[in-house]
């Protein structure tokens, strides 16, 4: 939202940014890791923002992935994005060679192994997330921080598969990751606070605002957002059309109304994933995957309607 819709906004923004950098339990005397090698697992719609960041900053990213056609996918993402910078005037293509040189594509678990932060964003699924952290476990090396960029689902569980549960913690990116400035940071029971406080010192250099948030559904941003996002189903259900209820959120100075993000972030975050549990036109769509962006199948709003809102803004 921006910060010129309610009295007092920007007050409050810069009081809540300088609070959110002091967090309990740590301080200048918490020890930092050096943080020179990044592993991202999974180059979908988040995995691939989340290496920009990286390679954009300086920090050599391996990526791994489980299907050829999706790293290939992935990698030419990353290389569009970076080219349509040049095209803004943002950077220019020197700088994305060297960008894209920093990047190693890869489809064996196994080059995870030098890394000292591994990010994971694989599917939305807690039996697969539990398989990927007890294979981290094996694989990474043991001064590494290991963390999920899981839209919901609880870190501890995750940790729990691993023997250095200290080591685990959530790195919630937003979608378009490469650009969202939040960052939440999740910080597990078990959480060091070593590996915390070289989190949030390490957000700042990819240009990210860090927050801490405890385990619990949805952590901070989604946990406020879910609401929205039923109750704007709950309206389609009632008869109003989607535009109109984008169009009110827009009008009242958010960035985006509630189906053009859902189209860009991906229907399937947070479905319970049962197409036969048809409750919402968005479990329709799910159902149907109809996913929106990401399977390049219009969730709700067509791809060249948001184009023009965006266009609008
Ligand atoms: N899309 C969003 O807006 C958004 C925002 C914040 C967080 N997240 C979270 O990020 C994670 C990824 O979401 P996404 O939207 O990028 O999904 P996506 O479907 O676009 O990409 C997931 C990728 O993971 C790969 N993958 C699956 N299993 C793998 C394995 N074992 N090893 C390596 N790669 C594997 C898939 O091939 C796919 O390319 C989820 O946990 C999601 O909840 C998504």
């Amino acid at each position: 939202m921006t910060s010129d819709a309610l009295p007092g906004a920007k007050e409050h923004i810069a009081t809540a940014r300088a609070k959110s950098a002091q967090v309990d339990g740590i301080g200048p005397d918490t020890s930092r890791k050096p943080i020179g090698q990044v592993g991202v697992l999974g180059a979908g719609t988040m995995g691939g923002g989340i290496a920009m960041n990286f390679l954009t900053a300086g920090i050599p990213v391996t990526i791994v992935e489980a299907e050829q056609a999706n790293l290939d996918k992935g990698v030419a993402t990353i290389r569009r994005n970076y080219e349509n910078s040049v095209k803004r005037g943002k950077m220019t293509a020197e700088e994305v060679e060297a960008a894209m040189a920093r990047l190693t594509p890869s489809l064996e678990f196994e080059d995870l192994g030098d890394a000292d932060l591994v990010i994971e964003a694989v599917y939305e699924n807690m039996d697969l997330k539990k398989e990927i952290f007890a294979r981290l476990d094996h694989v990474a090396k043991p001064s590494a921080i290991l963390a999920s960029n899981t839209s919901y689902l609880n870190i501890d569980e995750m940790a729990a598969e691993t023997a250095r549960p200290e080591a685990v913690l959530g790195m919630h990116f937003f979608s378009p990751a490469n650009i969202m400035k939040l960052l939440e940071v999740v910080r597990g029971a078990k959480t060091g606070a070593s590996e915390l406080a070289t989190v949030m010192d390490l957000a700042p250099k990819i240009g990210k605002v860090a927050v801490v948030s405890g385990v619990c559904t949805g952590f901070i941003g989604n946990r406020m957002l879910s609401p929205r996002q039923q109750q704007a189903q709950a309206l389609l259900m009632e008869g109003a059309a989607y535009n109109e209820i984008d169009d009110v959120l827009l009008e009242f100075g958010f960035p985006m109304g509630p189906f053009q993000m859902g189209d860009l972030a991906g229907l399937d975050i947070g479905w319970h994933r049962d197409p036969a549990r048809v409750e919402t036109i968005r479990d329709a769509l799910c159902a149907a995957g109809r996913w929106g962006q990401k399977t390049g199948r219009a969730g709700t709003i067509t791809t060249r309607t948001a184009s023009a809102r965006r266009r609008r803004m």
